[in-house]
């Protein structure tokens, strides 16, 4: 089944301000690898048959290449990020217009949330992160708004501020994830839901190989997390090696770079 992803150009990437442990200003990041990468990424989307939409990326928001963060969509319902952090706020409304444009039914978020960054969308079920970015408030607000479930799972450790960074779905109905990003209760509730998960070591977690996009069949994964895509293939999926390595500077992977349209 082809997917349908948003996708945005890296023209304005940079990292000068720090919003999660893996910036560092001092150090930056190179555009033009950026681009060069993002290209890559873009093109397996494509080779593996998904339509990839673009959204114009606007000066002065270096971060706004995470595509994920800028809304979650369900069923053509689109609720709009609210973002935690003032220097990306204006992404909320840039992806939200982008929609409203298109015909999408919109909503204003009322509380922060971090779109897909956060919210990770399975066949009868949303699971949404918390602790670092998105408000539990908001997990309610989306589930009034999409009718889905929405589980929250809380998120105990920095380098995992999104549960993008830590956890992925492999089809509608089961998840790989790394343990140690999650609260003691929010592991026992992952285990109990998804008894059959692939658990990833904190190797892989280290190179945000948990920020993958899976199509149900083929999975698009940083090249580093060499642990998990043996696992992936013992499994039986196609592992899709990708290199993010610039974009990881800023704290970002695969699936931090791809907004899915459902
Ligand atoms: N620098 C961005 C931030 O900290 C990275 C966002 C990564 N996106 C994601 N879906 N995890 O907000």
């Amino acid at each position: 089944m082809p997917k349908h992803y948003l996708m945005c150009r890296p023209e304005h990437f940079a990292v000068e301000y720090a919003i999660n442990p893996w910036m560092d200003p001092e150090q930056g990041a190179d555009r033009d690898t950026a681009i060069r990468q993002w290209e890559g990424l873009k093109a397996a989307y494509e080779e593996l048959g998904h339509q990839v939409s673009l959204i114009d990326p606007v000066e002065g928001l270096p971060d706004m290449v995470f595509a994920a963060n800028g809304a979650l969509v369900v069923g053509g319902r689109v609720y709009g990020a609210k973002f935690a952090h003032s220097e990306r706020a204006a992404e909320g409304p840039a992806y939200l217009r982008w929609f409203a444009e298109r015909g999408y039914a919109t909503k204003e978020a009322s509380f922060t949330n971090e779109g897909e960054g956060d919210f990770l969308t399975l066949d009868e079920v949303i699971l949404a992160g918390t602790g670092f970015r998105t408000d539990k408030a908001a997990h309610l607000e989306a589930q009034e708004f999409l009718g889905l479930p929405v589980v929250t799972l809380q998120l105990v450790d920095p380098r995992y501020y999104h549960l993008d960074t830590a956890l992925f779905p492999l089809d509608g109905r089961n998840i790989a994830y790394y343990p140690g990003a999650f609260s003691q209760g929010s592991q026992e509730v992952l285990r109990r839901m998804f008894p059959d998960a692939v658990i990833a070591t904190a190797a892989d977690a280290e190179v945000l190989g948990l920020n993958a996009v899976s199509d149900g069949s083929h999975v698009v994964i940083n090249v580093e997390a060499q642990e998990l895509q043996l696992e992936l293939k013992r499994r039986g999926y196609e592992v899709i090696p990708v290199d993010l390595s610039e974009l990881r500077k800023a704290g970002g992977g695969p699936k931090c770079c791809t907004l899915e349209i459902r």
